[in-house]
């Protein structure tokens, strides 16, 4: 398998912690997402740790765009084999307060965009003999998240694709991993860094976790111990969880902006 490997949503948080992990491994690196500035700096940055990278402008939330933007990246950079679906948006609205609009978008960018860049590359990923598809989903895959329902539900839809896929693609030598971060340092959480009791992992764990669903062909991972007892907790006693949430709930919710 060959070190070439495709991020989407590299241009800031856990997708610039992504690439600059794997720039230091000896990955080429395509970089994709909207902001340009962003980018070029990440860009440089790899570059300067001895990587050939690469970036692409692209807004991922049209999916018949997404599918023109792969064509073209095919076509540009040719047999990448590690596919990381990183790129995603928070509405971080209650159900009641969020617009359709917001919620298709969030799907669309989220889940769409993933199924797309995953179908397209299939047949590639079978010619060349096999390759690595990470998808970011999220904690909220697996627990409540009151405040943000149609997030976690766009994560669950990522989550449940993955585990399925992992099983029809393996025969091809594909190997289908999920990582599933917990509150996580970056500009989408900034908003709740100042929340007591919320600890933040760093964005370069989650990079660790990406590498460790490849170098061990896992499924799911889930950074840290805390996160992997609460989600096995959920799994085991859903109503006492159910309970703390509705107390998280309590403090959380008057803070989400309309
Ligand atoms: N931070 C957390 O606590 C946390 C927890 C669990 C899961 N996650 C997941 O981790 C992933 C990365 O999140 P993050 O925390 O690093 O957030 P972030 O700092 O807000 O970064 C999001 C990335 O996605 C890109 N993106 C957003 N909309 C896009 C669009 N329409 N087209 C193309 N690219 C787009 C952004 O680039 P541009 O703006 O340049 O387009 C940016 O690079 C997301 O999937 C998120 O759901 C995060």
């Amino acid at each position: 398998m060959n070190k070439k490997m495709l991020i989407t949503g590299a241009s800031r948080g856990i997708g610039k912690a992504i690439a600059l992990h794997f720039a230091k491994k000896g990955y080429e690196l395509i970089l994709v997402s909207r902001s340009e500035d962003d980018l070029k700096s990440v860009t440089l940055e790899c570059k300067r740790l001895g990587a050939k990278t690469y970036y692409v402008l692209a807004d991922l939330s049209n999916v018949l765009k997404v599918k023109e933007v792969i064509d073209d990246i095919q076509k540009t950079f040719p047999n990448i084999s590690n596919l990381i679906l990183n790129a995603g948006i928070s509405t971080s609205l209650t159900f009641e307060d969020n617009s359709l609009e917001n919620i298709q978008n969030e799907l669309n960018i989220n889940y769409l965009a993933p199924v797309t860049i995953i179908k397209e590359y299939i047949p590639a990923l079978k010619t060349i003999g096999g390759g690595n598809i990470i998808c970011i989903s999220s904690f909220s895959a697996l627990v409540p998240f009151p405040g943000n329902s149609s997030y976690a539900a766009s994560k669950s839809a990522l989550y449940s694709l993955c585990t399925s896929l992992k099983i029809e693609l393996e025969p091809y030598n594909i190997h289908v991993g999920c990582v599933l971060p917990g509150s996580t340092k970056t500009d989408m959480t900034k908003q709740f860094h100042e929340t007591p009791f919320v600890p933040f992992d760093d964005p370069s764990e989650i990079a660790q976790c990406v590498e460790d669903s490849i170098q061990k062909k896992e499924a799911v991972v889930i950074p840290g111990i805390l996160y992997n007892a609460a989600a096995l907790t959920y799994k085991l006693f859903p109503k006492p969880v159910d309970f703390l949430m509705t107390l998280a709930a309590k403090i959380v919710l008057p803070t989400l902006k309309k």
